[in-house]
This record gives C-alpha cells, structure tokens and sequence, in this order.
C-alpha cells in the first residue's frame, strides 16, 4: 500500500494487545480508520502459516519442520483497514485463516520459538513499509515487536464476556465447549510465550467488559499525541 505523506509525518504507531475475544480486531480496525492510519493483524500472520501447517500434513511434535515451514511460506499482507487481507503463496487465505480448524491448531505454530522470530521480523519490516503510520494487533506487540510505540494498549476483558462475543461472531454456531477451547484454553497455550495478561510498563491497561466498541476506540485515540501545529 502506498504512503504518500510519508515524508512528511512523524511516526504513530499504535500497538494492541490482549487476549482473544477481547475486541482487538474492530477495535485496531477501528482505531487505524478514525486515525488514518494502516492496519496489521499479526494473528493473522500466525493463522496463515498454520494453514501452510495443516496442508503439510505434519505433526505437532516436529518442531523442527514447522519452524522450516515459517522460512519456506511467503506471506503478502494488505494492510488497509477498509479491507485487510492475507495471501499464502499468492493465494488469498483471509477466508480461510478464521475456520474453526485452524483456530485449534494456531497455537502449535505460535509457540514455535522459530516461527515466532520468523514472523516477529516480518511484522518489523510492515510497519517500516508503512513508514511507522500504523495500528499493529497482537499478544507481543507492546513488548516484543514494537515496544517503542508511540501509543501501547493491553485490551483485555472478562472471559465469560469473550467467549460470548466469539460466539456472536460466529451467529451462534460455536457452542460452549468450542467457544471455552477457543477462548481459555488457547489463551493458556499462548500465555506459555508472550506475557498478555497484565501490562509492561508504560502500557495502557483497558478493560472493554463493559465498554462498547466506540468507547474503546475512543479511549485508545485519546492516548495519541496531537500532531505538531504548523
Ligand atoms: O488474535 P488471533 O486469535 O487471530 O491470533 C491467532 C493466534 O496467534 C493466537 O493463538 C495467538 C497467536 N499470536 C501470537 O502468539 N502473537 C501475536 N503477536 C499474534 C497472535
């Protein structure tokens, strides 16, 4: 995506983190639309090479072979928020990324240390391209890949809120225990390599359980420095 006024304004990056469920994603879409800025789901980065996973038919225990995949996968990321998207090997997988099979499964590829730097180096290079004017969602954005952003927020929101927001998503088609294991179990898995459950330092704890989307992303504006006058 092109950044025409990149020369000429300073550098807001905006990092997202929090646990699933927690309204990250309408909320980093919503904040980059109100702001002008790009968009960039990393979770999306890690369910895309789940999918290059599940094809290879490998197992869970073949570390090794998982991190070669992460080398062996190029990802394409459009980072519009109006309309962001993923391609595995030239083939768009946005669709695909939010099956219920590869939600099971991204934990496997995210835990691998490997993969992780992989796509860490990635994320890096995006909000490079996008000449650091850009919302960045995730678990390790504020810690790990961009801890020097200029806004840094922790969403979090109570688990039951969660699991029932992920089954609204869904019209109703998860039922309990799917939503659980999407939500807690894999929030455990994740929690074994990023730290998301309370903020670093510097980092803006906000609890949505009983926010609405518009007040979250107002909230979140809030905290971005007033451009310089002219
Ligand atoms: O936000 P999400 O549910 O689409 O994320 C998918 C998975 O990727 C999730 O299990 C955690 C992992 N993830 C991560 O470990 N680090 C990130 N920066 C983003 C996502």
């Amino acid at each position: 995506m092109a950044h025409p006024q990149a020369q000429t304004t300073t550098a807001l990056v905006v990092a997202i983190d929090g646990p699933s469920g927690s309204g990250k994603s309408s909320t980093a879409r919503g904040v980059a639309q109100r702001l002008g800025l790009a968009y960039l789901d990393t979770g999306a980065m890690y369910r895309a090479v789940t999918v290059a996973y599940l094809r290879s038919g490998l197992q869970p225990d073949q570390t090794e072979q998982i991190a070669a995949l992460a080398d062996a996968v190029e990802l394409t990321v459009t980072d519009d928020p109006e309309a962001p998207a993923i391609s595995l090997d030239g083939t768009d997988v946005s669709d695909e990324i939010r099956e219920p099979r590869v939600s099971q499964h991204v934990s496997i590829v995210a835990t691998n240390t490997h993969v992780r730097d992989v796509l860490t180096d990635q994320m890096r290079a995006l909000v490079e391209a996008a000449d650091q004017r850009i919302v960045v969602e995730g678990r390790d954005i504020t810690t790990v890949v961009w801890p020097q952003a200029e806004v840094r927020v922790l969403l979090v929101a109570d688990p039951r809120a969660r699991m029932a927001r992920r089954q609204a998503e869904l019209d109703g088609k998860l039922n309990d225990a799917d939503a659980h294991d999407q939500i807690v179990r894999r929030d455990r898995d994740d929690a074994t390599v990023s730290e998301f459950a309370t903020p670093a330092d510097g980092v803006t704890l906000i609890d949505s359980t009983h926010l609405n989307l518009e007040q979250v992303i107002d909230h979140i504006c809030s905290l971005a420095p007033t451009p310089p006058q002219e």
